[in-house]
């Protein structure tokens, strides 16, 4: 039986040993301790604190109202739970755009406080000066490019990204752009599958697709998807592993029937 001690850690350098030798990245979202444990004990690679908890956790439709104290909240949680799989942390809305000053100093926090390995942040050439300056402290940025739902106000709709042939050379181009800045891995999400796989053979760097198609270097859901909690999301790119909806609720059903029959507690759920 293998201790703490024997755990091996994933590092940002581990995934980048594992693009090299061909083997895929596994990465799933989580926002609570209990979720955490289960997801770190079945072997994920990555673990991300997600803004989609503005969504998931918190019911909001965008992912624009998460605060900082929020997320480093839930990052804590995770990281409690974490014995082994590399956990990434986004930067919320609104703390690391047009003020790389800020950047770092969200950016620490989150190092700081939640004791979260690694940071996200959505864009590319728009926030460089950022990324730069949060890589310069020694924090390790994931870049996020394609759909970026921080800027959901921007592009109006959460359709595939980058089909256009500028909006795909620009993409190109940021990829590269966060690759010689020094990010250790790229989120690609909602992309054609042929740009996916150009990028993820341009840049040296882990490409981690959603909704990208198979030939990147590994792949991430968020939980509540996957698991089928979150029953009205269906877009074409998720694979539904469960569907803990109709299952939790079916406990939830039966417990109250228990409790108004009296079938619960029974005698031996009692103390003498
Ligand atoms: O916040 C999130 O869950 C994400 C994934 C969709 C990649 O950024």
């Amino acid at each position: 039986m293998s201790t703490y001690k024997e755990v091996k850690r994933v590092t940002t350098h581990t995934l980048l040993e594992m693009k090299q030798r061909g083997e895929k990245i596994s990465m799933l979202t989580a926002y609570d301790y209990s979720m955490a444990t289960i997801v770190d004990q079945a072997g994920m690679d990555v673990i991300l604190v997600g803004d989609s908890a503005s969504n998931v956790m918190a019911g909001h439709e965008t992912t624009l109202p998460i605060t900082l104290d929020q997320m480093i909240y839930h990052a804590a949680s995770v990281i409690r739970a974490v014995k082994r799989s590399l956990v990434v942390v986004d930067l919320p809305f609104g703390t690391y755009q047009g003020d790389s000053k800020e950047a770092l100093r969200s950016a620490i926090r989150i190092m700081k406080e939640a004791e979260a390995h690694t940071v996200k942040l959505e864009g590319g050439r728009e926030v460089i000066e950022s990324v730069n300056r949060i890589l310069s402290a020694g924090i390790p940025v994931m870049g996020h490019l394609g759909l970026t739902p921080q800027s959901i106000y921007k592009f109006g709709t959460y359709t595939v990204r980058a089909r256009e042939e500028e909006e795909a050379k620009t993409l190109l181009e940021d990829a590269k752009l966060l690759e010689e800045a020094g990010c250790y891995a790229l989120v690609l999400e909602k992309v054609p599958a042929g740009l996916a796989k150009q990028v993820a053979e341009s840049i040296n760097i882990p490409v981690i697709g959603i909704g990208a198609g198979g030939d990147v270097d590994g792949q991430v859901l968020v939980m509540h998807d996957m698991l089928g909690i979150t029953k009205e999301f269906s877009p074409r790119f998720l694979r539904r592993y469960n569907n803990l909806f109709d299952e939790i609720k079916g406990s939830f059903e039966r417990y109250i029937k228990d409790v108004k029959s009296q079938d619960f507690p029974n005698k031996s759920e009692q103390y003498k």
